[in-house]
């Protein structure tokens, strides 16, 4: 119907515009080329929109169109293989199928008290004075969480281990999207061998899990009963141990390290905003007078779902979604061949000026009652949308939720000063040279000498 869109020139593999990192870019092409930009990614065409309508034609009303883009699958099939985060049409919706009751929000209420008693435990492990890198203890938590609701593992020595061969997958996944074509990527150089090495580490703990559970073959009623146990209806048929593997591992990688992000952006967030932080405080007073929150203390708290909410505006942790056309498509008027990839930044369109009066700034205000009715549906999509919706979002809401109150219950965290701190987009968003923050323990109540 009409002409290409606009867009940089070159090639996105080889010449990012210098000096921009990939959040840069994906900003400034919507502040300078508008709605839909067209790039070039190696042998194939990039669109990247930017107009919530479109986005909601991707994500919901036309998914069918629509696949895991190639890019993704070729360079994530090493760790999660055909879980349900990369695959696609029956297949995936079958294993939809099977996975979601392990979502429900009854089983999820029931994570509760796990997620509680495990930020408690955290907690009294630091000391008053001390520094620490709050991204990383989020990791720590939220896969000790994951392991125990989902797997029903303890993960407690394994965690650092774990969490180090998951950042090296990650920049890997990254490296391998970005040059897709590059040699060194199987050339047994040293980084390769750190990537073996870490894709070793990552599949001794998903399968040592798997494997106590089938010597156990007891039905845990978690998660991963429901993965061995699952019988498709249609056709009699069980997972393969390779499915069951790939889906552990899905849910293990993806139930963990979002959740840390929102959570670690929403400490650095409040660091920054000490005046938010003491609001927070009183609201957690006032409605629980110092005892653990529980899931039916949420909706009393409402800064406390605001302020979730805003730190994911601003930090989504996942930033970037992508698809690849299927057929011949139109959007935003212009007519999109099959197999081109589309790209949507949920960074970009959270920070958008024409939905979101100054972005820049952190005001969880902005989501009390009534806000959905002047920001378009997909301009704020923390957890993606349509049948292809985030599995976990009401698992990660509550997780946030009871962590950001149990931890701010207990302690004070104040930012280290002049330190560099800086998103990294990777396939998440993580802060790059993470966060260091200082304890400081509620002070005991003074002895009284008799
Ligand atoms: C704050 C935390 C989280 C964020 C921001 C987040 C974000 C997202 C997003 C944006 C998608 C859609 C991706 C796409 O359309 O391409 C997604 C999918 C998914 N998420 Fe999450 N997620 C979070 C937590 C979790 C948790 C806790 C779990 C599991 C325990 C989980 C498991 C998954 C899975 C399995 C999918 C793929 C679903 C499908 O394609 O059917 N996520 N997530």
């Amino acid at each position: 119907m009409s002409s290409q869109p606009p867009g940089p020139k070159g090639n996105l593999l080889f010449n990012r515009p210098t000096g921009l990192g990939l959040l840069e870019f994906f900003v400034n092409n919507q502040r300078q080329y508008g709605d839909v930009v067209h790039f070039n990614i190696a042998t194939r065409r990039a669109y990247q929109l930017n107009n919530p309508d479109d986005i909601q034609y991707v994500l919901v009303k036309h998914p069918e169109q629509f696949h895991k883009s190639p890019t993704l699958k070729r360079a994530t099939q090493q760790a999660i293989g055909q879980g349900l985060l990369t695959s696609d049409g029956e297949f995936h919706k079958r294993q939809r199928k099977l996975v979601q009751p392990a979502f429900h929000h009854k089983r999820i209420a029931a994570y509760a008290a796990v997620m509680t008693d495990y930020a408690t435990e955290m907690v009294a492990g630091w000391r008053d004075q001390a520094t620490l890198d709050i991204a990383h203890e989020m990791m720590e938590l939220t896969m000790r969480i994951v392991g125990k609701t989902l797997f029903d593992a303890d993960m407690t020595g394994e965690a650092d281990a774990i969490g180090d061969a998951i950042t090296i997958g990650l920049e890997a996944t990254i490296d391998r999207m970005q040059r897709p074509f590059a040699f060194d990527h199987w050339l047994p150089t040293a980084k390769y061998r750190e990537r073996q090495r870490a894709g070793q580490v990552l599949e001794a703990a998903i399968q040592n899990i798997i494997e106590k559970r089938r010597q156990s073959s007891e039905d845990k009623g978690d998660l991963l009963s429901m993965l061995l146990l699952a019988v498709d209806e249609d056709d009699g048929g069980q997972m393969t141990n390779q499915q069951v593997r790939d889906e552990a591992m899905t849910l293990f990688i993806a139930g963990h390290e979002t959740t840390a992000n929102a959570l670690a952006w929403t400490f650095y967030l409040l660091g920054q905003h000490p005046e938010i932080e003491s609001r927070l405080r009183a609201e957690l007073d006032t409605a629980l007078s110092g005892r653990t929150a529980t899931i039916t203390d949420l909706p009393n708290l409402p800064l406390l779902e605001w302020v979730i909410k805003e730190s994911m505006r601003l930090y989504p942790p996942a930033w970037v979604i992508s698809r690849e056309a299927i057929e011949p498509v139109t959007l935003g008027g212009y007519d999109i061949p099959r197999g081109s990839i589309i790209m949507m930044s949920i960074y970009v369109l959270h920070r958008d000026p024409r939905f979101w009066d100054e972005p820049e700034q952190f005001r969880p205000e902005r989501f009390a009652p009534g806000w959905d009715e002047h920001v378009p549906k997909y301009a704020y999509f923390p957890f993606g949308g349509g049948p292809r919706v985030c599995i976990g979002n009401q698992f990660a809401m509550m997780e946030a939720q009871l962590i950001l109150a149990t931890v701010l219950q207990q302690t004070q965290l104040t930012l280290i000063p002049n330190q560099k701190i800086e998103p990294q987009p990777l396939v998440t968003l993580r802060p790059r040279h993470g966060i260091q923050m200082r304890v400081h323990l509620p002070v005991a109540e003074p002895v009284l000498a008799l």
